[in-house]
């Protein structure tokens, strides 16, 4: 396969950059009115307006045959066809399954039934729960959920859980702990009542010792509140892909949620991973998410890549990245509750698209995925925006912003993440600077000498998802969107997106490094000096 930037389509768009240098959005939104009409997309409720993109219609064309060239439609065949896609670890890639009822195999066998199954089992077991019907080994109802996972386990259930949080049971408790630091588990376990608490053991592999580590010392805490070890079997669930290790562990079968081999752990939030999540928002609450993301497959899977929201939005991320030179991606929630997404989506896509070999192992030879970072607006505002209009680099923005109700405070955030768009792509000129310091009684002198400091070049690419409201079928269709997004980037760069071999690596030096008791060897005078530090620091009398 000719290597991606030698290919045609690659190359008309090298020259399509450098025939737009020093065209700004300014001009491209004089010249065209309908700009608007002819950038944006909808699909059900949800709105994709990427007419702030720093695109023509002759670029969009462009992209557009970079992914034919790249033989896109037949990757989304053959991970739909449930095709061993993730070829380096030989499995499929297969989340679509999970929010469908039918029509899914893996090497011809139907996983369809098995999906449908596990789903009905997660939703009876939530509402189970939420309903006091699951008691504990003092016979009391369950009224507090502690979700014992990370990454993949932990991410989506928890961002979802905090996005829907209008949805919760009022008398039902769910908590995510990830971090192995001890303070994040002992803070839950702080309010915590033994008789009355559920841990959810979810790790796909069972061997990540962050979940395992808290397990155990879950594990602990419950024997020493209620009396026995024994309680692990009415205090626990795991959900995993490592049934044996569960049972190890000693959870019984009946209170196990198997994962398939073909999940990916951050593409995995629609598995019974998702079971803290259903316990948060009930069972109708997960189905409409699952509805959500399986309106944005058909989609996916159905519309002409000049109408089809994750391919355009993955084709924009490889023109910021690739074309005009962005280093990150900014993902700004306009909305407290969906504060986590940013952190959810550096997983999805720096662990997904941060590699630099190709599927068949050669260097790609361009950037892959940015540096994925953000937080709720209007917050950012008031830290880092500066950067966005008087920096010196270009940084593409997704704004997210569910529309709500119409209470002021309400209307503020959304008017603001609509004014920040609209000013990172006018930016102020120095004319409009002097014009403004004089209209506001500045002397002419002072005006002059101030301007330069008040411009804002403006230019900066932005994309605005805008939703009705947070609701789960909206979030559905929005995770599934970026997901999407990141499959069709990460087939145009001819890399497999489903494995993470990267990480192996810093857990292999931990092990060396000594894990839980420092002590090993250090593969570096620099490292070997810190754990001296560190021996001496614990050396010191309490
Ligand atoms: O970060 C590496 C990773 O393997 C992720 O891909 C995964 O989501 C996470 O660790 C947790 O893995 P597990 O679910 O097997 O505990």
């Amino acid at each position: 396969m000719t290597a991606l930037t030698q290919t045609q389509p690659w190359q008309a768009l090298v020259r399509h950059r450098d025939a737009l240098v020093g065209k700004h959005l300014r001009e491209l939104f004089a010249q065209d009115p309908a700009r608007f009409d002819r950038f944006s997309l909808q699909l059900g409720d949800l709105l994709f307006d990427y007419s702030k993109q720093r695109v023509t219609a002759e670029t969009m064309s462009l992209l557009v045959q970079l992914a034919e060239a790249r033989n896109l439609s037949d990757g989304l065949k053959r991970m739909a066809a449930g095709e061993r896609i993730n070829s380096t670890e030989q499995r499929a890639a297969l989340h679509m399954a999970l929010r469908a009822d039918s029509g899914y195999t893996v090497d011809g066998a139907d996983v369809s039934r098995g999906v449908r199954e596990t789903r009905d089992r997660v939703c009876d077991t939530a509402e189970r729960i939420r309903n006091g019907q699951v008691l504990g080994a003092k016979g009391k109802p369950i009224r507090h959920v502690i979700n014992l996972g990370i990454g993949g386990s932990d991410l989506g259930p928890r961002m979802a859980s905090r996005a829907l949080y209008r949805y919760a049971h009022p008398g039902l408790r769910v908590d995510y702990v990830a971090n192995v630091d001890p303070a994040e588990l002992g803070a839950v376990l702080a309010r915590a009542n033994a008789d009355e608490t559920l841990f959810v053991l979810s790790s796909k592999t069972l061997t990540t010792i962050e979940t395992l580590t808290n397990a155990r010392s879950a594990r602990a805490w419950l024997a020493t509140h209620l009396g026995s070890q024994a309680a692990v079997g009415s205090h626990f669930f795991a959900v995993s892909n490592n049934l044996k290790g569960a049972a190890e562990f000693g959870i019984p079968a009946e209170r196990c949620f198997e994962l398939p081999e073909w999940v990916g752990g951050r593409y995995s939030m629609w598995s019974a991973i998702g079971l803290p999540l259903a316990c948060a928002i009930g069972a109708n609450g997960f189905r409409a998410l699952l509805a959500g993301a399986h309106q944005m497959d058909e989609h996916f899977l159905k519309a002409p890549f000049g109408q089809n929201m994750p391919v355009i939005m993955g084709l924009l991320g490889i023109w910021n990245t690739d074309f005009l030179g962005a280093e990150s991606l900014a993902v700004l929630p306009y909305s407290h509750a969906l504060g986590e997404l940013p952190l959810y989506l550096q997983q999805l896509e720096m662990e997904s698209n941060g590699k630099r070999v190709t599927r068949e192992g050669a260097p790609v030879g361009c950037n892959t995925s940015p540096i994925v970072w953000g937080s709720s607006g209007t917050v950012g505002q008031h830290a880092f925006h500066q950067l966005f209009y008087q920096g010196t680099r270009v940084t593409p923005v997704d704004f997210v912003v569910p529309v709500g109700g119409s209470d002021p405070a309400q209307q503020t955030l959304v008017s603001n993440a609509l004014a920040q768009s609209a000013a990172l792509m006018l930016g102020k000129t120095e004319d409009e600077a002097y014009a403004d310091l004089k209209s506001r009684g500045i002397d002419e002198a002072q005006a002059r000498r101030l301007a330069p400091h008040m411009v804002c070049p403006g230019n900066q690419p932005s994309t605005t998802v805008m939703l009705p409201d947070l609701t789960p079928h909206a979030l559905g269709q929005l995770i599934a969107l970026y997901e999407h997004k990141v499959f069709a980037q990460g087939w145009i760069w001819g890399i497999n997106s489903f494995d993470q071999y990267g990480v192996e690596l810093g857990k292999q030096m931990a092990r060396a490094v000594g894990g839980s008791e420092p002590g090993g060897a250090a593969a570096d005078v620099s490292t070997a000096g810190l754990m001296r530090a560190v021996a001496a620091l614990r050396a010191r009398p309490s």
